[in-house]
Parts: structure tokens; C-alpha cells; sequence
């Protein structure tokens, strides 16, 4: 079991962007509110150094100073998101490629390319300065390393570095550029390359470049950003000892490897927009509007067990919604009482802090659309009294207690990367269907681990595997030892390390687990579905179809008697990607298989449990109520849950 530091709030401040006579008042503010977190600085760099060489760091002092005499912590931020004009004029290199070549301009901010080393050294410069001067500054309290790296699709970049970077990349992977064109089989399409030097990025070719070396720019871009990401880290745990790290990860956010960054990390934060996130979910219109102002009752909560597993469990929302936001297709404002559940919500899956964006709304620029705790003129937005609300409930539920969860979902960025390379339909979104196999375990109560592939399996008594193309062969062993079931979606095995197809056909090494092989595949629109009947009801399952050999007979079959899913002791596989309604049913199965514990929710109701408490959410635009038993003891809420209600229970035995 984890015991958690206790629980606390924190908010994002723009020092810079306010008269310095606010500064004190604003801190007063926070602390009034209950907050104790205050990141600052991330975007800062053109007033830390508003020339090259000549640091402006006093103001800075004088913000550290007066936070430390309110009792605040800071958080503060490198500034390497947004690099100053008079750097980018220096080297106009440094800025990134776009796959259609064009070079990305500055104005705005995540203007440059992570492969050019000369940025990397202004970072490294700037980011000592600030350590040597502020490490040991008693208010500083940790470290945010840039901020939200990938946004506004930064990672892959065509520059000239790039492609200098890429190719060294190469030559170490593959020694000989012989075994490079016989991994990649450049023998199609007179693809072979004599030097390594010959190798070009994958864009603006005619039709599709080869995926295996699509699949390798993805690799190598991944690194780029773990590489850049280091440079900071190792001068931080330098020049500023004993303060924890972590960076600002985002939601829905795959372009590199968040669990291999995270290693550099003490803790992972990410950026928490429940309302904007829903606006870009490839889900239905009607979901859309059901949860326009409370956003999706999964998508959050995914990412908080997706970022748990990232820096062994230590974990903290760094931007939290705080009212509409500005940059999503439409921007409503939340249910009232809504800002609480999120905040309550990621609390219960372990958050140690859930810090707000932005403490005011922005009077000027980019971000003035965007509401914060405060209006521009200073007086309290809807945010905030929910915020101060937050700050009492953490008191009456004392230390929320954590402990490994009974289901795990596999999760992997490589998988990612596979699929969208190659889709074949291009409604097979990777995250879409993960996120799919994780409100089935979430819908009957279940709290999830999202792991990673490289994960101990030992404790766990479910485990999903929403498509994994490329398997890592440990976890073939691993899966084979593990004794509880385990539920395999298509496309899993489908591909080598080197993206091809295994020799012995998909599902490749797991055959050793379930003899199955798969003959062919074929991809469907989702408006031709095929429907089928199990256990009496009817369901549907679509966009994928694998048909295959195999001697056992199949437990979900369509009419015709083609099997859509297989089952082997615990092994269960299936070859179409059912619909949710499907999928639920199955895993509402297999969760059964396992003896595990499940919860008859209201539709829309969430449930998490943290050992000896446990907490229900209400994402419905209207009330609901909980089926408990009569004698439960309420620590927050009741039965009776309003719209955005939150409902904590006393229970007795441990999570299940
Ligand atoms: C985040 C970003 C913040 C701010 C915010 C607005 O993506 O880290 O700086 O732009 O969005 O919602």
C-alpha cells in the first residue's frame, strides 16, 4: 500500500504578466483559499534575460521572497517553451520543420526543433543560471521542466538537425546499413540505401514512406524529447539538490514515450481540460452534449491512472479547468460544483496536488478567452468558491490511502505509433480503443492500473491489452506465467519489432498462449456494422475483422458461425473490436471469471475506491441516486447525488 503525503491545492501564477504591487495581495489570496502550490516562470525567459547575457533576475527574487513569507511553495518552471526573439534572430535554425516543410515561426511559443543542439545549450545555460541562483531558495519546492512538451504538435520536426540527428540515430541502431534495408525491406520499391547518409526523413514523399521507417522517426523523435528533457534534469538535480522534478504532461497525448521520459521525472503532472478534451473525442454527438459541461466520466480518470503508473505512483494535476476554456472548438462552462469533482476525483486516484490554470483571467493576448479562479478585474470567478470548498473537504478526509488495483490495462506508445502509421481504416484510433477497454472496467467499479509493457503483472487479477501491435517477447513470458484472465483486443502481435508481419502469421508469439492465426483482415466503416446475438442480446461489432484458423470454437460468434471471440483457460482473444456495449458485457464476464468484486452504477456514476474509503461521482447533467446499503456511513455527499454531486463512503473490507 501507498501511504500519500497529504493532499494539497496549487495554482498557476504569471507574475510578469501583474503590477508587482499585486503580487503580495495575490499571495495573501492564494493562501486565504487554501492553496500552497504556486508554479511560476515557464514563460518567462524574455523577462529573465530580456538580452542575451544580461539576467534580470531580482524581480524573480523579490516574487520568491514574498511567496515564502505567505507560507507558499513554488514551483518553478524552465523557461524553455517559449525562447525570447533576439535567440531565435541568433539561430533561425532552431526553429521546427512541419511535415510539409515549412519552417514554424515564432510568435506564439514551443517554437523550436528538439534535435538542434545550439537551442539545447541556450537551455542548458539559462536553466543553470536560474538553478545556481534560486536552487536553494527556501520557497522553491520543486521543479517543472518547460511545459507541456508535444503541444501543438512539436515532436516530430523535418529540420535540417533533425535529419543530421536522425541519421547518427540510425547508424547506432543499425551498425551496417545492410541490416538497416533488410529490417526496413527496402528491397520494395527499390528503397535500398548504399549509406546512412542517404537516408532521408519520412515526409513529403509521393505517396506512403516505408512504416518501418516511419515506425523509426517516431522512435527517434521520442528520444529527441527524453534527450532534451535530460539536459534540464541532470543541471536541476545538480544545482538544486533534494527538489522533485516533473514535467506538465497533457491529456490525449501520444507522440513519445511518456513512461520512458518519466524515468528522468519524481513526479509526473498533466494538464487537466475535462470540457476541451470532450470537444476533440472521436465519440458520438449525443455523448457530446450529455457531458457538454461535466466532460467525458472517463477520459480524466484514465489519464490519472496512466500518469500514476508513470513515476511510481507519484503524480499531481499541474493545470486544472478551472471555468470555460478558449482553444477547444467550443468552450462551455462547467455544471457548477463540477471544478470540485474533478478535483476530488483526481485526488482519489492518488493526485498529490491539483494546482489550477491560471489564478486571473489573462487581461491581454492569446489566453484573455480564458477563464481563471479570478476575473481580470480581480474578483472571484465561479472557480474559486469550489476551490476553498476542496480546501475544507481535504481536511475532513484526512490521508487518502492507495493501493494496487485488481484490473490492469497495458498501455503503450509504440502501439500508438504502429497503428496510426498503418490503420487501415482510419477510424482505428489507438486511444479510442483503449480508452474503450477502460470504461468497461470502470463502468462496473473496478479501479484500473495503466502499466506499461515492461510492468510486474504479480497482484493483478485482469488484465487488457487493447491492441498491442509490437509485443515485447518478456511479456509473452510474463502472460504465460500470470494466473488470472487476461482479455487480448485484435491487432495484438500483429507486427515485428521491425513492423512486419511475424512469419507465422498474427497473433505471432501468442499462438504459444492461444492457437490462433489469423488468415485475414479487413476493416469496415462504423456505418456497416455486423451484428450478432449473445447470451439473448443483441450486439454489434465492427471496423475490424480478423478471420482465423483454429480448433476452439468460438464463445461470441456472428450468425454465419464466424468467431468474433475465443477463449482458452484464461486467455480470451478477440478477433472483431466490439461495441462498447459488447466489450462491457465481455469484461463484466471475465471480471467475473476473476471473482472480482463489481458495482452496479448508475449510468454516468463513477466509483473509486482508496482502501477504507470510497468515492462516487456524478457526471450526469441530472440528479442520481446510489443503491447503498442502509446502514453506510457518509463521510461527503448521501444517496442523493445533484448534478456534479460528489459521494464518499466509509467502507470496511480493502479494495477489492
Ligand atoms: C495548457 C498550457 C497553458 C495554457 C493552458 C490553457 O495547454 O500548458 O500554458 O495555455 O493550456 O488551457
Amino acid at each position: 500500500m501507498l501511504e500519500r503525503p497529504r493532499p494539497s491545492l496549487g495554482v498557476c501564477y504569471y507574475p510578469e504578466q501583474w503590477p508587482e504591487e499585486q503580487w503580495e495581495g495575490d499571495f495573501g489570496d492564494m493562501h486565504d483559499a487554501g492553496i500552497r502550490f504556486v508554479r511560476i516562470g515557464e514563460f518567462a525567459w524574455s523577462r529573465l534575460e530580456p538580452d542575451p547575457g544580461a539576467y534580470q533576475f531580482d524581480w524573480m527574487k523579490r516574487v520568491l521572497d514574498l511567496a515564502n513569507a505567505k507560507g507558499l511553495s513554488i514551483v518553478l518552471g524552465t523557461p524553455s517553451a517559449t525562447p525570447p526573439k533576439w535567440l531565435v534572430e541568433q539561430m533561425p535554425d532552431m526553429l521546427a520543420v512541419d511535415a510539409q516543410g515549412r519552417q514554424r515561426k515564432s510568435g506564439s511559443r514551443r517554437h523550436y526543433c528538439f534535435s538542434h543542439s545550439g537551442y539545447r545549450n541556450e537551455c542548458a545555460r539559462i536553466i543553470q543560471k536560474l538553478a545556481e541562483e534560486f536552487g536553494a531558495h527556501p520557497a522553491v519546492a520543486a521543479w517543472q521542466t518547460d511545459n507541456e512538451y508535444g503541444c501543438h504538435d512539436t515532436v516530430l520536426s523535418y529540420s535540417n538537425a533533425a535529419l543530421i540527428a536522425f541519421r547518427t540515430w540510425l547508424r547506432l541502431k543499425y551498425k551496417t546499413i545492410a541490416a538497416l534495408n533488410k529490417r526496413w525491406g527496402n528491397a520494395f520499391w527499390s528503397l535500398e540505401y548504399r549509406e546512412f547518409d542517404e537516408v532521408d526523413l519520412p515526409n513529403l514523399t509521393v505517396t506512403e514512406p516505408n512504416p518501418s521507417h516511419q515506425l523509426d522517426f517516431r522512435r527517434f523523435s521520442s528520444d529527441q524529447v527524453m534527450a532534451f528533457n535530460r539536459v534540464q534534469t541532470d543541471i536541476i538535480r545538480r544545482w538544486s539538490p533534494g527538489r522533485p522534478i516533473l514535467h506538465n504532461f497533457m491529456g490525449s497525448s501520444l507522440d513519445f514515450d511518456h513512461f520512458s521520459l518519466a524515468r528522468d521525472l519524481d513526479i509526473a503532472g498533466w494538464d487537466s481540460y475535462p470540457l476541451g478534451f470532450l470537444s476533440r473525442l472521436p465519440v458520438s454527438a449525443q455523448h457530446k452534449t450529455r457531458y457538454l459541461r461535466a466532460g467525458d466520466p472517463d477520459f480524466c480518470a484514465f489519464h490519472h491512472d496512466l500518469y500514476r503508473g508513470c513515476c511510481r505512483g507519484r503524480w499531481w494535476i499541474m493545470e486544472q479547468q478551472p471555468g470555460p476554456v478558449n482553444w477547444a472548438q467550443y468552450n462551455p462552462a462547467p455544471h457548477a460544483g463540477m471544478v470540485r469533482l474533478w478535483s476530488l476525483e483526481a485526488f482519489a486516484h492518488g493526485a498529490e496536488v491539483v494546482s489550477y490554470f491560471r489564478w486571473r483571467q489573462a487581461l491581454f493576448a492569446q489566453e484573455q478567452m480564458h477563464a481563471g479562479l479570478n476575473r481580470p478585474d480581480g474578483t472571484p470567478d465561479m472557480g474559486l468558491s469550489e476551490v476553498r470548498q476542496v480546501a475544507t473537504e481535504l481536511e475532513q478526509l484526512s490521508s487518502i490511502k492507495l493501493e494496487q488495483a485488481p484490473a490492469a490495462l497495458i498501455f503503450d506508445y509504440e502501439a500508438a505509433w504502429t497503428l496510426e502509421i498503418q490503420p487501415h481504416t482510419e477510424e482505428y484510433v489507438y486511444l479510442g480503443v483503449a480508452l474503450s477497454f477502460y470504461r468497461a472496467l470502470r463502468r462496473i467499479g473496478l479501479n484500473v492500473d495503466v502499466i506499461p509493457q515492461e510492468s510486474s503483472l504479480d497482484g493483478y487479477k485482469l488484465i487488457v491489452i487493447p491492441s498491442l501491435p509490437i509485443l515485447d517477447p518478456d511479456l509473452v513470458k510474463r502472460l504465460k506465467d500470470f494466473g488470472g484472465e487476461i482479455l487480448i483486443a485484435p491487432r495484438t502481435c500483429s507486427k515485428t519489432e521491425d513492423f512486419q508481419i511475424p512469419s507465422n502469421l498474427p497473433p505471432g508469439p501468442l499462438q504459444q498462449l492461444i492457437p490462433i492465426k489469423v488468415q485475414r483482415v479487413e476493416s469496415l466503416p462504423s456505418f456497416a456494422p455486423e451484428r450478432l446475438t449473445w447470451k439473448s442480446s443483441g450486439y454489434e461489432v465492427g471496423l475490424w475483422f480478423e478471420h482465423v484458423e483454429t480448433e476452439i470454437e468460438p464463445f461470441i460468434a456472428l450468425p454465419s458461425g464466424e468467431g468474433v471471440a475465443f477463449r482458452k483457460g484464461t486467455y480470451t482473444y478477440l478477433a472483431a473490436l466490439p461495441s462498447q456495449e459488447l466489450l462491457d458485457a465481455i469484461v463484466a464476464e471475465l471480471a467475473d471469471e476473476a471473482q472480482l468484486e463489481t458495482v452496479q452504477l448508475p449510468k454516468g456514476v463513477r466509483t473509486r475506491r482508496c482502501r477504507d474509503v470510497q468515492f462516487f461521482f456524478n457526471y450526469n447533467p441530472e440528479p442520481a441516486t446510489l443503491h447503498l446499503p442502509a446502514r453506510t456511513e457518509f463521510l461527503l455527499g448521501s444517496r442523493e447525488m445533484p448534478v456534479a454531486g460528489v459521494t464518499v463512503v466509509r467502507t470496511t473490507g480493502a479494495n477489492r
